[in-house]
């Protein structure tokens, strides 16, 4: 892992800042009303975020506004500390922020403290490994990253379950512990699970049920049009349809939106060795993870 990019013993993602995010953990307020989206990388964050996003704005300006803001941002290249500064004075009531920060860079004191709402994204571990190699493999990053995700999925996979692929944890860790970070605060009553699976299979429900967490109430009809508007195909669309770099990457990211697509990749072997990791990293975890539909 690239040694110019961690902080407090943590390695960030390539694009994700170690000076924005001690910034924000030193100087950012949370407010009531804000909603914090976690997850790890490739679990549906931006299927969540999507989600999230048109129930809490509702509104036609809240809409564009929010849509239009890390678009701008990435366009003026200012400085990643600003954008706080700038969150800070938008006139939202409800802050949606998205973070894949382990629970120790942020704070979550904090978030309790501002009795503000944490959704905690989930995707089963065999086809976020999957996921994060396909995204990485379309991106310019670091040889040293290009070479890991590159070389093979015998070796790829192998960084993986070593914990030497960047993915924002500390050396040898990976998601189990992520999940396990984040598991700690599961009796906050503001914590909320969201399963990728789930929402596979039950998108209307799911989308009810973040409602109703989230305090927003929602007609018959609203939760259609999110569900519609949400879709694998609607969002493929209109990301593959925005013609700047920030959709370049989002487009990307709509790959396949499948669960189980992992068996396509992993020999037996490294699929028993995966739940015989996840058994003993999530030893005392209760969550259960669907392979397949
Ligand atoms: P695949 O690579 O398996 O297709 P993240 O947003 O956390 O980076 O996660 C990306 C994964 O979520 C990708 O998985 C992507 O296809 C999937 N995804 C994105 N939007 C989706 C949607 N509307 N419905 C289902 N899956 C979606």
């Amino acid at each position: 892992k690239s040694k110019s990019h961690h902080w407090k013993g943590y390695d960030f993602i390539p694009g994700c800042s170690p000076k924005a995010t001690e910034y924000a953990y030193k100087n950012w307020t949370f407010r009531e009303g804000d909603v914090f989206l976690v997850s790890y990388p490739k679990t549906g964050t931006n299927w969540a975020k999507e989600i999230m996003r048109q129930i809490l704005y509702r509104s036609e300006t809240l809409d564009k506004l929010t849509n239009l803001l890390p678009i701008n941002l990435r366009v003026l290249e200012i400085d990643p500390c600003e954008k706080f500064k700038v969150w800070d004075e938008l006139p939202l009531k409800r802050r949606l922020i998205g973070t894949h920060l382990p629970p120790e860079l942020i704070d979550v004191e904090r978030i309790k403290q501002a009795n503000a709402k944490v959704v905690y994204m989930l995707r089963n571990p065999k086809d976020q490994i999957v996921s994060w190699q396909k995204f990485l493999q379309n991106l310019d990053l670091s040889d040293e990253i290009m070479e890991m995700v590159d070389s093979g999925w015998e070796k790829y996979f192998e960084h993986v379950v070593t914990g030497e692929c960047p993915d924002g944890t500390k050396r040898g860790e990976w998601y189990p512990d992520h999940i396990r970070a984040w598991y700690k605060y599961k009796d906050y009553k503001n914590f909320y699970f969201l399963q990728y699976e789930e929402m596979k299979k039950d998108i209307i429900g799911e989308i009810k049920k973040l409602a109703q967490f989230l305090e927003v109430s929602l007609c018959e009809e609203d939760i259609l049009k999110i569900a519609n508007a949400t879709s694998f195909s609607n969002m493929k669309a209109s990301k593959t349809s925005d013609d700047n770099n920030h959709s370049h990457v989002l487009a990307v990211n709509m790959r396949k939106g499948e669960v189980g697509g992992w068996k396509n990749h992993f020999t037996v072997a490294q699929s028993e060795q995966i739940d015989a990791i996840l058994e003993e990293k999530l030893n005392g975890v209760d969550i259960q993870f669907t392979y397949e539909l």
